[in-house]
């Protein structure tokens, strides 16, 4: 139980400023995960609830540090991989394959479990590469930058792979695993807001964009997915997530038969 009443006003200021920032959308049934965030926020900055509020609204970071307990983070090494394999078979057969480096970016990576996945099966098929990894969140990215997982995020990875690119934690890191720098080498994390930060100039290859568009509105998921659209180099990849649709979005991306939430531009 925590002791903040926070009037519907007050709650509709919230999910707008929240709405405007990161695109995710509050529903009422948030309203007591709100309110147990906004406790330890205040305890954290040792501000009464009037202060916290205003201090929030005044800054964006702050309210980025405030969407991570709305949002989850969950990620693990090898999720729903049917359609990174696809891309790494593809970009394996394409006649300049090994003559350039493949760039791909994965745009709401959470804690790196998703570019290191893709890193690790660029590297197998000897690849050159590069990925740019980024999110909303500044917490998520310095766990991916240390790149230490615990055992069960690795579940899913084939065990040569395991054993070629992670070295295992003994000591007080006993049950942990890191990622070998020959693969965190060539992922950059950065931040970067969907919503708010305009089209990148760079070009990719493919881009992964999975599981966040989950928490958008439709016409928030049509913006990002026609922003990442610029991105894409022509017959470039994107990846979105199994339980996420580009079904009833205008968009300009041909799905790619037999394979679900992957198309192609
Ligand atoms: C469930 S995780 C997905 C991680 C990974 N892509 C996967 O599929 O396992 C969703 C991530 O989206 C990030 N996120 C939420 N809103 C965002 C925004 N507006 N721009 C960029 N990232 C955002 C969250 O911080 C969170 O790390």
């Amino acid at each position: 139980m925590n002791s903040i009443v926070l009037s519907k006003k007050q709650f509709y200021e919230l999910k707008d400023m929240v709405y405007a920032i990161s695109g995710i959308n509050l529903h009422e049934g948030k309203l007591e995960l709100l309110k147990s965030k906004i406790a330890k926020r205040m305890r954290v900055t040792k501000k009464s609830f009037a202060e916290y509020l205003s201090y929030l609204h005044a800054n964006e970071k702050e309210v980025i540090e405030f969407i991570d307990t709305v949002t989850t983070n969950h990620s693990f090494f090898f999720r729903e991989n049917r359609s990174i394999a696809y891309i790494v078979n593809q970009l394996a057969s394409q006649p300049d394959a090994g003559k350039r480096p493949f760039k791909i970016w994965c745009a709401a990576c959470s804690t790196g479990d998703e570019p290191y996945t893709i890193a690790i099966q660029l590297a197998a098929r000897n690849l050159p590469f590069s990925i740019l990894a980024t999110d909303i969140s500044h917490s998520v990215l310095e766990t991916a930058t240390r790149g230490i997982y615990r055992n069960d995020k690795l579940k899913n990875v084939p065990v040569p792979l395991l054993h070629r690119y992670f070295q295992r934690g003994s000591g007080k890191y006993k049950g942990f695993v890191r990622i070998k720098k020959e693969i965190a080498n060539h992922v950059r994390f950065e931040q970067y807001n969907l919503i708010t930060d305009a089209p990148l100039s760079d070009k990719f290859d493919a881009i992964s964009c999975r599981n966040v568009m989950i928490y958008f509105d439709m016409p928030t998921s049509e913006r990002v997915v026609n922003k990442l659209y610029q991105s894409i180099n022509p017959q470039g990849y994107f990846a979105i997530g199994n339980a996420e649709s580009l079904m009833n979005l205008n968009h300009r991306f041909k799905s790619i038969p037999k394979i679900p939430s992957l198309y192609i531009k």
